[in-house]
């Protein structure tokens, strides 16, 4: 039998279990995937430990996925690119991290939009400048845009990240400041929410879309509720609209084939189950 993980603190709302249930069941795979709550002090052992437990890998969330990165011994370009590793496997001994945010929010985007959106899109906006902005803005690198403005509300972390992701990329990479968003509305057809604004409990993210591109698409990244304020906004507004709960969907993929060996797909059943739980 294959054992995984999802590795957190604290780790009992991560939905990654019912995720990966479904798919060894949809599979009819001999394996598992557990929930594992490890402290931070605690997190550098289990790391070394978790072969000799007979886990193949599994996931790192919340707080651990900087540790996980300084801790691997090798790393994919993508979690280098983002300085977060949350997706572990072994391979030929060695212990490998993996950021699969990357892969999971493009894959989604092109569910959702249909291969070759990007074509339309010469300026993307990304609101936040935290993990999630960092994932999403290495995706959106990797296609043929012209720029990419990040904003934040403290602006010196959207500085900090184009510092980091800027080496490498022909997609031009800018800071906007959060006062000027109005300048910056106009020009981008594609637009995404990284920020935890809009999540049930936070205030609503309130951008003035009436500016936008009429052919623009807008992205969230929140998925409680999966109908943003932004993203009614952006409906309402006549404008494409990406919700939150395929990138968590999508993420799981990679570290699913890698594990259990087969590649599996986000059906609508699987989204329909997850759904049923937030
Ligand atoms: P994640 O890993 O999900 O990206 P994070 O690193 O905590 O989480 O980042 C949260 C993001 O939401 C940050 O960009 C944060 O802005 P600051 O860097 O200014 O803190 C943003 N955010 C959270 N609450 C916010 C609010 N009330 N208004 C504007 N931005 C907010």
């Amino acid at each position: 039998m294959t054992k995984a993980f999802v590795v957190g603190h604290p780790i009992k709302h991560s939905r990654s279990p019912l995720i990966h249930g479904y798919w060894l069941k949809q599979y009819g795979l001999d394996g598992s995937y557990e929930r594992i709550d490890v402290a931070p002090v605690d997190f550098g052992e289990f790391l070394k430990g978790f072969p000799s437990q007979g886990f193949a890998g599994g996931n790192v969330t919340l707080p651990h996925k900087e540790a996980a990165f300084l801790g691997v011994e090798r790393r994919t370009s993508r979690a280098e690119r983002v300085g977060a590793v949350n997706t572990l496997w072994i391979e030929d001994g060695v212990l490998w991290g993996d950021n699969t945010d990357v892969p999971g929010f493009m894959a989604h985007l092109d569910a959702t939009l249909r291969t070759g959106w990007e074509q339309d899109v010469d300026t993307a906006l990304v609101l936040g400048a935290g993990g999630a902005a960092r994932a999403v803005v290495a995706g959106l690198q990797e296609r043929p845009l012209k720029r990419i403005f990040v904003t934040n509300r403290t602006l010196s972390k959207a500085e900090d990240l184009v510092r980091d992701l800027r080496p490498g990329s022909s997609v031009a990479l800018e800071t906007s400041a959060w006062e000027d968003l109005g300048r910056v509305i106009p020009h981008a057809q594609f637009i995404v929410n990284t920020t935890s604004l809009g999540m049930a409990g936070q205030p609503p993210l309130d951008l003035d879309l009436s500016r936008a591109p009429g052919n623009a698409a807008v992205a969230d990244i929140v998925y409680v509720p999966l109908e943003t304020p932004l993203l009614a906004a952006a409906a309402a507004r006549g404008l494409r609209t990406v919700d939150g709960l395929g990138m968590l969907l999508h993420q799981a993929v990679p570290g699913f084939r890698r594990w259990f060996g087969v590649t599996p797909e986000v059906t609508p059943e699987l989204r329909a189950l997850i759904l049923a739980d937030i």
